[in-house]
This record gives structure tokens, C-alpha cells and sequence, in this order.
């Protein structure tokens, strides 16, 4: 029987079955891990070195051979091969091949097992920085579309039903401060994720005089795992990663199911630029908001990631199990996802109009002034559920008479209560109720400029 291309050929009989060879690998999915698993490999050896474990030349031979390694696979030239199983094999094969017998040492003291806990931690902090870095690019672009619209008001609603006015600024503010949530989230999870696994091992770290200390120092983690049984295993920061990405994903959904209501005809309060929509292959007049459409299924497929996670991590014997290999499917597919849609909904902000003039128009409807105006007779002494059962009945009246709420004449407001003056006016229209907002927080013109001066030195310091 031919034997197997790995080291455990003493130990086992026969060549892998092709199903086995199949079923086993990740190298399809965990190549791309190849930067973090080589510049793993450089520091473990560094540090055998510096201890005394292999020589300084038999150091800088592996190093010069990992990086060769390295280039190739960058340029496309690296043949992998699955019977390999994984992108740690790969290279520790490619290793042998190049240098031979020094390259057999670089495995002293280590595992597959602390080696891919290492490299899954240095992949996630690095993207972690680049949706960072995604996600303040969208804030700016919600920043820089908000600074237009400081004055425009647009209704706010609650259940999809006219609430109050607010500014069209203070409505694209509140996905900046989603993300703002999101931004320091993964920063949290970025501090709890720093710490070394590398040096645990298997299980049981190693009888020989690794010092994990080196590698954690060389690899920029700020500590080193202090138990080496959880360090193979966990894979809490994967779980807790991808449900950042999820709750990412909810917020961009809550934009994209506005913005394809607001795209709508009956809406008519935005326009995409034609380069972010599409059409139909069928209905010439098309404009469809695809991307949004896709931003918002894409949710599912990032709370799908999640769920596998989670439920990769139930119930595991402590210790590595192979389960855990599947972990990178789902970190890879809720990040990859993420960046994209990240991307597509900056360019989105930044290439979307506020139909100002046709928002306006539609101001009267839906009585947005009627908080106002129960608040109105609260500054006149009349008790809040008193005023809002007042302002109820004139509502209702309004609404048969098909009139507007500053359409009463004030004999007339006077019949539903003597509280009410000649300046009742003051508070009626979404114009004058916006700028009475007197709350830290509302959405009124002054303190959406505030609130933009806030973002624009925050953001601008990222
Ligand atoms: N490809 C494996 C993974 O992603 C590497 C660790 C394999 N360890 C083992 N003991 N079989 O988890």
C-alpha cells in the first residue's frame, strides 16, 4: 500500500482514501490564512533559536525559505496540494522540499493545533481593523450627506406611520451612531481575541523549553494564554466576531429596507444614482434597488454564520476536536460579506439625493405637529394625558374635515379649551416643531449641527 505524504506515515498503514482525503482537508478554504500561518512560523522559529533549539543558520534558513514560500504563494506560483490537508502542511511540506532536514524542525514544540488558534487570531484582528476602517468611510459618508440636510426636515416615523418631524440630518446621524456602536465593538473584541495561544500545543504546551513569551512578543499579542487546555479550544472571539458582523449586517439591513421604501414611487423621498441600480430584463421603465435588496438578504446569510458557530462550539469535549476546523468557513463568510456590503452601502450614501421639495410637500399629512400641540397645552398648565386626549379629539375632527391642524381658527381651538392662545401657531407645522426641540438628542437643526461638529473632529481623527 503506497504510504501517506505526511509524518504520521509510521503510524498509519495505508494512503488516505480519496473520501478521507476529500473530507479531511481545509487547505481549499485556509490557504488564504498563508501570510499569518508563515509569519507564525517565523517567530516560533526565532524563538526555537534564541532558545537554543535549533541553531541561528538553521534559523535564517527557514526564515529565508518560509518568505520564498510566501512570495510564491502571493504569486500564484505555489501548487497546492489537498492530500496536505491544510495551509499549516502545505507550508511545512514546501519547507522540507526546500531545505530538507532543518525545515523537518520547525514543528518542535508545536501543534496544528496552537498554530491554527495563532493564525485564526491574527487573520480576525487584522479584518477587524479593516471593517473598522470600512465602517468610519461610511459614517463620513452619512456625515457628509447629513451636512446637506441640516434644515431639510422629512417625517420621523414609529411603526411606518408618521410620528413627529425631524431633520433629514439627524435621520442619516442615527446609522452613524449604529456604527459608532459597531466601530468599538469589534475593538472590544479585538482586546479580548490579543492573547497568544501559541506555545500550547496539542493540549499540554511542551516538555521542551519553548518560551511562548517570544512568539507572543514577536507577533504583537500583549499576553500569552495562561491555559494552554482552553487556548487549542477556544474560539469564543470567532463566535463573538461573527456576531458583530451580524449585528452590522442588522444595521445596513435597517438602511437598505428604508432606502428601497423611500426609493419607491409612492415614497419618492430619495434617488439612487443609476450607476447603484438596476433593471429588469422584462419592464423597460425599471430602476430597481438591487444592491439594497442584496445588503438586506445578505443579513441571513451573516446570521446563518453565526448560528453555525455557535452551534460548531456546543457541546465539544474540552480539548481540540476537528469540528473546529469549520470555524474559518463561517468567519471568512460573515467578514467577506460584511466588507462588501460595507462598501456598497458607502457608495450608496454618497450617491443617493433627498428629494427635498417633494418631502416638504408632503409635511402637512399625517399630523406630525400633534405632540406638539398637546405639549403646547402643557406649557398652559393643562395636565400631558389631559392635553393628548384634547388634542386626540381635534385630530379626529381634522381628519373628517380633511383640514390640517393649523387650519383651526382659534375660536375653534377654543371650544376644545380655553388654554389655547393666539400663539398656539408657534407650535403647529413640522417647520416650527423641529426647531422647538429643546431635548439634547432630538432631532432638531441645532442639534443635528452639533452633532455633526462631533462626528467631523471624531471621524476626522480615525
Ligand atoms: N486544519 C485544522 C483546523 O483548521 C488544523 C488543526 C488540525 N489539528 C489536528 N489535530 N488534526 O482546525
Amino acid at each position: 500500500m503506497a504510504k501517506s505524504k505526511k509524518s504520521w506515515e509510521k503510524r498509519l498503514d495505508s494512503k488516505p482514501d480519496p473520501v478521507t482525503v476529500d473530507f479531511v482537508e481545509s487547505l481549499s478554504f485556509d490557504k488564504r490564512l498563508y501570510k499569518y500561518d508563515i509569519v507564525g512560523s517565523i517567530a516560533h522559529a526565532q524563538m526555537l533559536a534564541n532558545q537554543k533549539l535549533i541553531t541561528n543558520s538553521e534559523f535564517k534558513k527557514m526564515k529565508t525559505a518560509l518568505l520564498e514560500i510566501a512570495e510564491q504563494i502571493e504569486k500564484g506560483k505555489f501548487k497546492f496540494d489537498k492530500e496536505l490537508e491544510d495551509i499549516h502542511m502545505a507550508v511545512e511540506a514546501a519547507l522540507i522540499k526546500k531545505i530538507g532536514d532543518v525545515g523537518k524542525k520547525l514543528h518542535t514544540g508545536r501543534s496544528r493545533n496552537d498554530q491554527v488558534a495563532t493564525d485564526i487570531r491574527l487573520w480576525v484582528r487584522d479584518q477587524i481593523e479593516v471593517i473598522q476602517a470600512k465602517i468610519t468611510l461610511s459614517q463620513k459618508a452619512f456625515v457628509k450627506l447629513a451636512s446637506k440636510h441640516t434644515e431639510d426636515i422629512m417625517p420621523a416615523y414609529t411603526h411606518l406611520q408618521r410620528a413627529q418631524p425631524c431633520t433629514i440630518a439627524s435621520y442619516l446621524l442615527s446609522f452613524v451612531e449604529q456604527l459608532e456602536r459597531d466601530f468599538i465593538r469589534l475593538g472590544n473584541c479585538s482586546k479580548l481575541l490579543n492573547v497568544s495561544p501559541l506555545g500550547s500545543g496539542a493540549i499540554t504546551g511542551s516538555t521542551l523549553p519553548i518560551d511562548p513569551k517570544q512568539t507572543a512578543a514577536i507577533l504583537g499579542f500583549p499576553a500569552v494564554s495562561s491555559n494552554s487546555i482552553d487556548a487549542v479550544s477556544d474560539r469564543d472571539f470567532a463566535a463573538e466576531f461573527i456576531f458583530d458582523c451580524s449585528l452590522i449586517a442588522a444595521h445596513l439591513s435597517q438602511l437598505a429596507e428604508d432606502w428601497i421604501i423611500y426609493s419607491t414611487a409612492e415614497f419618492g423621498f430619495i434617488k439612487i444614482a443609476d450607476s447603484f441600480c438596476t433593471s429588469s430584463s422584462m419592464m423597460p421603465q425599471k430602476r430597481n434597488p438591487d444592491l439594497l435588496e442584496l445588503v438586506r438578504g445578505k443579513t441571513g446569510t451573516v446570521y446563518g454564520s453565526l448560528m453555525a458557530m455557535l452551534t460548531i462550539l456546543k457541546a465539544q469535549p474540552t480539548g481540540y476536536n476537528r469540528d473546529l476546523q469549520e470555524d474559518k468557513v463561517h468567519i471568512f463568510s460573515a467578514s467577506d460579506t460584511i466588507n462588501a456590503s460595507l462598501d456598497v452601502v458607502s457608495a450608496i450614501v454618497s450617491n443617493t439625493k433627498f428629494n427635498t421639495k417633494k418631502i416638504a410637500a408632503g409635511l402637512d399629512i399625517g399630523y406630525l405637529d400633534a405632540t406638539s400641540l398637546a405639549e403646547y397645552l402643557v406649557g398652559k398648565g393643562t395636565a400631558f394625558r389631559q392635553a393628548h386626549g384634547i388634542v386626540g379629539s381635534i385630530v379626529a375632527a381634522c381628519e373628517k374635515q380633511n383640514k390640517k391642524l393649523a387650519d383651526i381658527k382659534l375660536s375653534e381651538f377654543k371650544k376644545y379649551s380655553k388654554s389655547f392662545d393666539k400663539d398656539v401657531y408657534k407650535s403647529l407645522s413640522a417647520e416650527n416643531v423641529v426647531r422647538k426641540f429643546n431635548t439634547p438628542g432630538a432631532p432638531g437643526p441645532k442639534q443635528a449641527k452639533k452633532q455633526i461638529a462631533h462626528w467631523k473632529k471624531l471621524l476626522a481623527k480615525r
